[in-house]
């Protein structure tokens, strides 16, 4: 069912690799909801071609654009108020990789060199972004920005290596930049703190499917589905949520305020009685 939250509004939606993919669900959302969208990701990525089903279904234009890139990242909001007609209103970064990861380097054995590479991909694109998107004034009062995180900014999840320190990056950006790009233009930055999702980034992480398990089993709600994910960032797109900024929000199914469930506790043997 949709509500129209998004009607009139303009927006950019980056790191749809295929259906799986948050930044895919949240582009479906966004174009239920009124929207009219811009699809971007890295120039390597398109050669997959899924992002073309998307793009049709949500009747956008794609601009591709690696996130490291200052020119390409001028490129995009340049092109995009073109191709929308106007400022845009809205902005998900969805961008995430850790060479470590992919390459199953232990954390105390980092390799640096990598290191710098996730910093640049997963947190200073970020940054990049919004000083590109504040530079060229590109974004209207009152929009709205989102990025995807991860409570290993917060908590220790050892096989989430380097990524824990580029979240905690991540989402300080959000804070010093929301202050401001508030100031300045009333525009509001948020990260969205999501549960485990399988995805392509989410399924590279080592145990990654017994893990999945066990926040499900932690979380009274469950573990948030992608779709749910979209859902909660649409909400922070629309004028409903118009003074909410510089917050990191969890969207876990109750998982970060909670330390330990009866059902973990039963599989670990308690006897049921004591719980
Ligand atoms: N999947 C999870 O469990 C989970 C949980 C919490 C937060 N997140 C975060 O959600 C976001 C989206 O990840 P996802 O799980 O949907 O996985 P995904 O693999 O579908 O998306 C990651 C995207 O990043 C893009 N990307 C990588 N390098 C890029 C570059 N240089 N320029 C532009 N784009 C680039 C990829 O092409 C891909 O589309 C990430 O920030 C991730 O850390 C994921």
């Amino acid at each position: 069912m949709a509500y129209n939250l998004l009607k009139g509004k303009r927006g950019i939606i980056t790191g749809a690799l295929d259906e799986n993919s948050i930044a895919w669900k949240v582009a479906e959302k966004a174009y239920e909801e009124g929207a009219t969208i811009v699809l971007t990701n890295a120039p390597i990525a398109m050669r997959m071609g899924e992002i073309n089903k998307l793009a049709d279904k949500t009747k956008s234009v794609i601009i591709p654009a690696d996130a490291t890139n200052v020119d390409d990242l001028t490129n995009l909001f340049t092109k995009s108020q073109e191709v929308l007609g106007g400022k845009i209103d809205f902005l998900l970064h969805s961008i995430g990789m850790s060479v470590n990861i992919r390459k199953k380097i232990p954390y105390t054995e980092s390799n640096y060199d990598f290191f710098m590479k996730g910093i640049d991909v997963s947190a200073m694109s970020f940054h990049k972004m919004l000083a590109v998107a504040k530079k060229l004034d590109a974004i209207s009062e009152w929009g709205s920005v989102v990025a995807l995180t991860y409570m290993a900014a917060q908590r220790v999840y050892p096989f989430y290596t380097d990524m824990a320190d580029i979240k905690a990056m991540l989402e300080s950006i959000a804070r010093s930049f929301g202050y401001h790009y508030g100031v300045d233009k009333k525009v509001r930055i948020n990260t969205v703190s999501q549960s485990p999702t399988k995805t392509t980034a989410g399924a590279g992480i080592k145990g990654f499917g017994d893990f999945f398990d066990f926040a499900n089993s932690i979380a009274p709600l469950g573990n948030a589905t992608a779709e749910d994910c979209a859902n909660y960032c649409i909400t922070l797109f629309s004028d409903l949520t118009r003074m909410v900024t510089m917050q990191n929000l969890f969207h876990d199914g109750g998982y970060s305020t909670t330390g330990v469930s009866n059902e973990v506790m039963e599989k670990l043997g308690v006897d049921s009685q004591v719980l």
